[in-house]
């Protein structure tokens, strides 16, 4: 498996392995990976010859409250991990690759992105849409995986890749979720007991609102006894267009 810092060294790369004929998946991430992670490259591998992971802290996608400086960071774990799975390559871009005039331009995707997410973390999205474009122009992947477990996100994705004329097709993949049910999350690793107890809870209060056993208002009031507190929304929206089923309605997600 190949390391690539430099961008150079990473078209060099994929030229090689694009030959006799060959297609190659595309897995961006911030690294700290898991099972989630590891389903992400199993499907790369069902859909392309090769698989290349990429490994990026994005800053823009954090406000400056957030938690970027403490991300977990395990890089000699993750390289190990996609070793094993023989992933072609891992790029692990600087900086300056990635925004060599620092963070001049962003993308911003109408719509899907200023919804849920979007309103309560109002630069996150611009921050993903950015990076994702930029990682998939250098990479030129045939596909590229995003877990549903970050569902707007994904919607995103697919968007900004249909106006930004990238010629990628996104593929999502399942949540992975741990014998509790808890979808499986690098930021995981911030619950103590108590927390971790509290978030098993959360995707069985959520299947029965998408189900419509519950309504919002229980389902937001359950979290709050089971031990949630500072909820920023609690919601059933139309899978496509993440708008409310009052005003469409074709397939339901509970975010
Ligand atoms: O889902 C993530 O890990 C990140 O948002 C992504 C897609 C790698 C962009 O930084």
């Amino acid at each position: 498996m190949k390391i690539i810092t430099a961008a150079k060294d990473l078209r060099n790369c994929i030229e090689r392995l694009r030959l006799p004929s060959h297609t190659v998946a595309f897995v961006p991430t911030m690294g700290a990976l898991h099972e989630g992670h590891l389903d992400l490259v199993r499907e790369g591998f069902k859909q392309a010859d090769h698989v290349i992971v990429s490994i990026y802290v994005n800053p823009t996608q954090f406000a400056p409250h957030e938690d970027f400086g403490s991300y977990p960071r395990t890089i000699e774990a993750d390289i190990e991990k996609l070793e094993k799975l023989g992933v072609a390559a891992v790029w692990t871009p600087a900086e300056t690759d990635i925004y060599p005039d620092g963070p001049a331009t962003d993308i911003h995707i109408k719509g899907v992105s200023e919804p849920l997410e979007g309103e309560f973390r109002p630069h996150f999205f611009d921050g993903v849409a950015t990076v994702v474009a930029r990682l998939l122009r250098a990479v030129e992947p045939d596909v590229a995986l995003f877990g549903e477990k970050d569902y707007q996100q994904l919607q995103v994705v697919k968007k900004m890749v249909a106006e930004q004329s990238i010629p990628v097709k996104i593929i999502g993949v399942p949540t992975k979720r741990d014998d509790n049910g808890l979808a499986l999350s690098s930021r995981n690793a911030y619950l103590d007991k108590k927390q971790y107890r509290i978030a098993t809870g959360l995707n069985k209060i959520l299947k029965r609102l998408a189900g419509g056993q519950i309504s919002e208002n229980q389902a937001l009031t359950e979290l709050e006894t089971s031990g949630f507190n500072k909820i920023d929304y609690c919601t059933v929206r139309d899978a496509l267009t993440l708008q409310h089923p009052d005003q469409n309605t074709s397939e339901k997600r509970a975010l």
